[in-house]
């Protein structure tokens, strides 16, 4: 088990010398509802930082925003680098891969296929016909499909290799869509409630090999998920978020000891003095 339970690692300077993701004034309405409004934080290069904050927050929309599917107000930066005017495909190539509340799979693909299709941050067409096995297999699409092969063991995949994806159980897509994104290689992987319907083992088995492949591949991982417990034991990082708005944002112990964190969980029934967790 390698996850950070240190709940004492915050964003110290040192941390934030280099993040490996900052939020400057994020903003992006709908129709006239603010779903993110002036969101500015900045997560750690390294381990697994976390978004949390009750339904309809704007957690999802932010993932969005930093992926680059929607256009929005503020700054997003990878690394330092200013992502404005970078279409999807190309925040893709340069380093963010990520999962989806619903796995989006190809459900007439099996798994190793579904798989392939996150080689190189995009379904680039090369790869495409690697996963669909037209043509013969270039020394690259060899190399990718060992490497996929290698990122399905630790995900309890391979038995599972030629399954078509419609087969299988929630938990096994869900670690499907972890394993394509795994395989692109990203320097910052947005995790949209890889949890939910997950037992609390397979959610602890899951971002095991999460941590453990970030810390190989100096990955940074970005959670959003509503098991509060879970975030505050593997995050180094929490930022919350309510209405569109920057709630609070700091170390696990710091958030979850935070007032208005605990009035916006539990509302009226909140402990004045009182911690989130249990
Ligand atoms: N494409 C869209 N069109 C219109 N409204 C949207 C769109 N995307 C998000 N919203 C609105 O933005 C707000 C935030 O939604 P979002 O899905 O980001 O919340 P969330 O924090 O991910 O919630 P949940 O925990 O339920 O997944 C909601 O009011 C939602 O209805
Ligand atoms: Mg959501």
């Amino acid at each position: 088990m390698t996850l950070d339970t240190d709940a004492t690692v915050g964003p110290d300077e040192r941390d934030m010398a280099a993040p490996a993701l900052t939020i400057r004034d994020v903003g992006i309405g709908f129709r006239g509802v603010r779903a993110l409004d002036a969101v500015s934080f900045s997560i750690p290069r390294g381990g697994t930082s976390a978004v949390i904050g009750p339904n309809g927050a704007g957690k999802t929309t932010l993932f969005n925003c930093i992926s680059g599917i929607y256009r929005h107000e503020g700054e997003i930066e990878l690394a330092g680098r200013p992502m404005s005017g970078v279409l999807a495909q190309a925040r893709a190539i340069a380093g963010i891969a990520r999962t989806f509340q619903t796995p989006a799979l190809l459900p007439d693909l099996n798994v190793f296929e579904n798989v392939l299709l996150g080689a190189h941050g995009g379904m680039r067409a090369g790869m495409w016909s690697a996963a669909l096995r037209i043509g013969r297999a270039s020394r690259e699409e060899r190399a990718v499909r060992l490497e996929a092969w290698d990122l399905m063991g630790p995900l309890a995949l391979q038995p599972l290799a030629l399954a078509p994806v419609s087969s299988l159980a929630h938990a096994d897509r869900r670690r499907v869509e972890v394993a394509r994104a795994l395989l692109s290689r990203p320097s910052l992987l947005l995790l949209d409630e890889p949890a939910a319907g997950l037992s609390a083992d397979e959610a602890d088995e899951l971002l095991e090999v999460i941590a453990d492949f970030g810390a190989d591949t100096d990955m940074t991982s970005l959670l959003v998920e509503h098991d509060v417990g879970l975030v505050m034991r593997v995050a180094r990082f929490v930022a919350v978020l309510d209405a569109g708005r920057l709630l609070a944002y700091g170390d696990p112990t710091t958030v979850s000891a935070d007032p208005r964190v605990i009035a916006a969980y539990l509302g009226a029934d909140a402990p004045s003095d009182g911690e989130l967790l249990p």
